[in-house]
């Protein structure tokens, strides 16, 4: 099990902070079916692309060490690798590329072994941060992200914009899709942020993400949904923990664009931040009780991530 990628930071033991939660017991709102959309299952197919893309997983180093865009990857014909990078350990593994088959630049971010990523996300010493000014331009001072997620983005942020730059210029495209699941999902959820704040206008964006933790405070899920650089979908497996982590009540929030699955493998789409509907992550998954580890990997649609 290689190390998650988030510096030098003392990983509290998951068994300490279930006690957080125990607390925090909320009566579940409950919102009629009819009034959440159901996907097609066409549109859940339209997913299935990116989910490969998403899906290179937590690779040990030792498989990886040639990493690109990763076996899974081959699953999506037409794919061309720009470049790619990171370590597996200290820089999550990332990529960039381009396809032909959707005429789309892919910005990918390496997930984690959520056992790995957990105790992070209920560390309640881990700091909110300012997003940092010199790769953040003009941001405002209110918007405060996880301080192990801002990190981890800026070990790559130069070199995934050098690189997504080489790709527009390479393929001609004008469409950029970041996608990533776990940790990976939360990085691309920055660099979301990021590369628009870098790149000439003409382009469009859309972010595809697995399992996305909470990244942010209320104004960051905010200028996320007010950003029309911004088309988030974040899709969450069934009672995967991690989409309802970092609780609410340590000031996190998630953006909108929730796709939730049930357990009967229907796709939810959830309207509003942090939907307290039982068919949403946040109302399904109130409690550490209901928390199902095996979840968070899938499978999506009949992928389960990882190698
Ligand atoms: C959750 O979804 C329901 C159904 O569409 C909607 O009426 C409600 O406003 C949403 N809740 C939030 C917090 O956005
Ligand atoms: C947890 O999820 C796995 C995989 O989806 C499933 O096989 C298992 O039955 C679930 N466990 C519980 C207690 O629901």
């Amino acid at each position: 099990m290689h190390q998650l990628a988030l510096g030098h930071r003392v990983i509290a033991p998951l068994l300490a902070t279930v006690s957080l939660f125990t607390g925090a017991i909320a009566a579940p709102l409950i919102v009629p079916r009819q009034s959440i959309t159901v996907l097609s299952t066409s549109q859940i197919t339209t997913y299935t692309p990116y989910t490969w893309f998403s899906s290179t997983g937590y690779c040990s180093p030792a498989t990886t060490l040639a990493w690109d865009c990763g076996a899974n990857c081959n699953a999506n014909p037409g794919f061309h690798t720009v470049a790619s990078g990171g370590d597996g350990d200290n820089i999550q593994y990332w990529f960039v590329g381009y396809s032909t088959t959707l005429g789309e630049i892919i910005v990918s971010h390496q997930g984690t072994n959520p056992n790995d990523l957990i105790p992070i996300l209920t560390d309640a010493s881990i700091a909110q941060v300012n997003l940092d000014s010199a790769h953040f331009p003009g941001i405002s001072s209110s918007i405060k992200v996880h301080d192990g997620f801002a990190t981890a983005q800026l070990k790559a942020a130069d070199a995934v914009l050098t690189a997504v730059q080489t790709a527009l210029s390479t393929s001609g495209y004008k469409k950029i899709t970041l996608v990533g699941h776990s940790l990976g999902a939360a990085i691309s959820l920055l660099d979301s942020v990021y590369l628009p704040l870098h790149l000439a206008s003409g382009i469009t964006y859309k972010t595809i993400v697995y399992g996305l933790p909470r990244v942010g405070n209320q104004a960051f899920a905010n200028y996320v949904d007010a950003n029309t650089n911004i088309h988030l979908t974040h899709i969450n497996n069934k009672e995967d923990p991690v989409p309802v982590l970092p609780p609410e009540f340590l000031a996190y929030v998630h953006p909108s664009g929730e796709i939730h699955i049930e357990d009967s493998n229907a796709w939810d789409a959830c309207p509003g931040q942090d939907n307290d509907s039982d068919l949403c992550s946040t109302g399904d998954v109130p409690t550490v009780f209901e928390w199902n580890i095996s979840d968070h990997d899938g499978p999506y649609n009949g992928i389960t991530m990882g190698c």
